[in-house]
This record gives structure tokens, C-alpha cells and sequence, in this order.
């Protein structure tokens, strides 16, 4: 088989390509423009089991030369991170929605057997104390992320309405473990902890997150690239329902350090208060279940941010920038 992987040199999509790395019926070109997020450090060791090409999925000849001959595609391509998008949304709409258009018409044109469409639990809103989100639940997004995710969604479900793509939709609860980009909770909190920084939690640190582990994440999508039925959803989720507060004890804990170091800071606008996934259907359909429990999970997560300080200094200091400017002669 081979799949094309968007976004493959992106936290989600490089833990992806290292698992697929090691089935041998499986053939891989990983398609990435290297934006800030995307990182070669992290496609490290698996360099000969697939074919890296730089480029962006909004354009539309780099897609198509990189989907040509595809089985399937695996889409993560995306502008990730809510903060960003509260700041500029500009760079969302254009790689999450007008990205995925091109990437669904040139799979069309492929006749790709199988679009796996990576989306989130963000594009439901946020839950009151109690409930779950389910595949019926209504998109509401409340972010200029989460809206474009959910537009990309709604394009992707179009596509497959309209043209008969055999599209397939995840939502994903919040992810954790190796290569996450050091903006996000988990590997932020362990940095600051490490050089002695205030860990910075917005509001009152009682906002809910339903984590899994990205390997289990992976899991899910292997299982939904093989079986997952065209035109349906899968939500994906490892009833770790936690408040930040909880998490950033539990960081604090596993590390040795102080709870003097929590500082509560100004909240992030329109702050989701709660997202948990009822995951019953890929259980129930698929036969996946998660491996990970989030103590084991987190321990280890921490474990290897204090092992590859090398890996989160480059990208603190902007020297993973330098590197691809040799490496491709060109300004990113
Ligand atoms: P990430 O920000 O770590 O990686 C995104 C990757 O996409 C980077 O390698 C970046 O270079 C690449 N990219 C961005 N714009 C591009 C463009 N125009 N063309 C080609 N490549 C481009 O993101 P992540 O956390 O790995 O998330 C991957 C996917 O999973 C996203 O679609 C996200 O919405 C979804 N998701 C993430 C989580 C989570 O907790 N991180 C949970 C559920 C779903
Ligand atoms: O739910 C899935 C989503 O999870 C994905 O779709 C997104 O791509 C991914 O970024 C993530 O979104 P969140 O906004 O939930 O993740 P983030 O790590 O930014 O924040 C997690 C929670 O921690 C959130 O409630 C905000 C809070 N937070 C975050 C940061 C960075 C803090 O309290 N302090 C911080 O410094």
C-alpha cells in the first residue's frame, strides 16, 4: 500500500510515519511544508523508509506530484495550535481548509482508495460538567482553530457526499508524548519545570482535557486506515479526563518539583471548558482500544523531554530553522 502523509514531519504525523516505518507492505511519501511546527529531528531514524517532499498542500501541482501512485492519504496537515489562532487566523483558513480543497480534489483526480481526515474534538465546543462528545453531536466550534477544522470537516464529508471519496473523518481528544511542539500544556510545563520557570496556567486551571497518548492516537488511525467505512466518523479518546491543574500537579510530581512554581495567568479568550470523547464506536467497530494509562503515559512523556533536551533546545533557540536553510538552500 501506498500513503501519502500529510503534515508527517508535525508531532502527530511524524509518531505516524515511525509506526507505518515498520510494516513492510507499506510505502510512504510524506508531504510537509516545514512550517515553524514541522521538524526533520523529528522523522530521525526512519529517513530510509519513506520519501520526504517539502511542499504545501495548498499547492496544487507539489500535491498532486506527491499523491501520484497513492493508495491512500493520511491527512494531519494543519496550523495546530488555538493561541496561534486567537492571534492570526489567516494562516488556519488558508492550511486547514483551503489546503484540505486541494488535497480532496487531487484525490479525486487519483481516485485514492481510502482519505483518512485527521480532525479534533474541538470542532464539537465545549461540554458543561457532564456528557460526552459523540459522532451525532453538533460542530460548534469556538475558536478560529477549531472553526477551521470544522470547516475542513464539513469539505471533507462534502467530498465524499458529492463525489463518492471515500472519505473518513477522526476526532481526537487532546494528544501527548515524543516531538510535541514545546508551545503545547504538556511539553511547555515539563520545559519550564526543568530550567526552574513559572508554569503558567490560564484562568483558574479547572478547564477539562480528555488526554491519550499519540502512540495509542496512532493505533486508532492504523485501524481506521484499514477499516474504517467511507463517509462515517470515528471518535477517538482515552477517557483521561483531567483539569490542567491535575496535569500540571502530576508534571510537578513525577518530576521532583516544587508547586510553588503554578502561576494562574490571564485566560485564553473563548476557553473551551471542557471536551471528553465517547471513543465506543471505534471499540465497538474497529476492535481499538487505547494501551496507554495517562500516569504511565505521562511518566515516560516526561522521561523523554529530560532525555532530548537536545531535540526542544534547537527549537527554543531557532536552530532547527538554520538546518533547513542549508538543507534546502531557501528562507522558510
Ligand atoms: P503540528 O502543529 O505538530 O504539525 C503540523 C504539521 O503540518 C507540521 O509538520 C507543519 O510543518 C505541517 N504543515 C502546516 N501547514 C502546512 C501546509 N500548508 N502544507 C504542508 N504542511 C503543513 O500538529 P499536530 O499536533 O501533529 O496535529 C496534527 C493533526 O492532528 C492536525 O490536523 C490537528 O488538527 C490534529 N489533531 C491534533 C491533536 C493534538 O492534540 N495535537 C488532537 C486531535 C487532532
Ligand atoms: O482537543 C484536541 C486539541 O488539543 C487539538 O485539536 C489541538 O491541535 C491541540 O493543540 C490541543 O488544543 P488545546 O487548546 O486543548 O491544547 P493546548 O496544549 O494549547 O492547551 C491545553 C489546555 O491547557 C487548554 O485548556 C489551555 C491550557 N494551557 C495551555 C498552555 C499552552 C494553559 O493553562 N497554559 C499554557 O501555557
Amino acid at each position: 500500500m501506498r500513503i501519502l502523509v500529510t503534515g508527517g514531519a508535525g508531532f502527530i504525523g511524524s509518531n505516524f510515519v515511525r509506526r507505518m516505518a515498520t510494516r513492510p507492505d507499506v510505502d510512504m511519501v510524506t508531504l510537509d511544508a516545514l512550517t515553524y511546527a514541522g521538524n526533520l529531528d523529528n522523522l530521525e531514524g526512519v529517513a530510509g523508509r519513506h520519501t520526504f517532499v517539502r511542499g504545501d498542500i495548498c499547492d496544487a501541482d507539489a500535491v498532486t506530484k506527491a499523491m501520484d501512485g497513492a493508495d491512500a492519504v493520511v491527512h494531519f496537515a494543519a496550523e495546530s495550535h488555538v493561541d496561534r489562532s486567537i492571534a492570526t487566523s489567516a494562516p488556519f483558513i488558508r492550511t486547514n481548509i483551503e489546503g484540505t480543497r486541494v488535497l480532496l480534489e487531487a484525490a479525486r483526480e487519483c481516485r485514492v482508495r481510502k482519505f483518512v481526515h485527521v480532525s479534533t474534538d474541538e470542532v464539537y465546543g465545549s461540554l458543561g460538567a457532564t456528557g460526552y462528545f459523540t459522532e451525532e453531536s453538533c460542530l460548534a466550534p469556538n475558536s478560529p482553530y477549531s472553526a477551521s477544522k470544522a470547516g475542513s470537516d464539513l469539505l471533507a464529508r462534502a467530498y465524499c457526499e458529492t463525489y463518492d471519496l471515500p472519505v473518513v473523518i477522526t476526532r481526537c481528544s487532546n494528544n501527548y508524548g515524543p516531538y510535541q511542539f514545546p508551545e503545547k500544556l504538556i511539553p511547555l510545563m515539563v520545559i519550564h519545570a526543568l530550567e526552574g520557570r513559572e508554569l503558567p496556567v490560564y484562568g483558574d486551571g479547572g478547564n477539562v482535557r480528555d488526554w491519550l497518548h499519540v502512540a495509542d492516537h496512532c493505533s486508532a488511525l492504523e485501524a481506521v486506515l484499514h477499516a474504517g467505512v467511507a463517509g462515517e466518523v470515528y471518535n477517538i479518546g482515552g477517557r483521561n479526563e483531567r483539569t490542567n491543574l491535575e496535569i500540571v500537579k502530576m508534571i510537578l510530581y513525577i518530576m521532583g518539583r516544587d508547586e510553588s512554581l503554578i502561576t494562574f495567568v490571564k485566560d485564553r479568550p473563548g476557553h473551551d471548558r471542557r471536551y471528553a470523547i465517547d471513543a465506543s464506536k471505534m471499540e465497538r467497530e474497529l476492535g481499538w482500544t487505547p494501551a496507554y494509562d495517562l500516569e504511565r503515559g505521562l511518566t515516560e512523556t516526561v522521561a523523554w523531554y529530560v532525555a532530548h533536551r537536545e531535540w526542544w533546545e534547537s527549537i527554543l533557540s531557532g536552530a532547527y530553522r538554520e538546518y533547513y536553510e542549508r538543507q534546502y538552500g531557501v528562507e522558510l
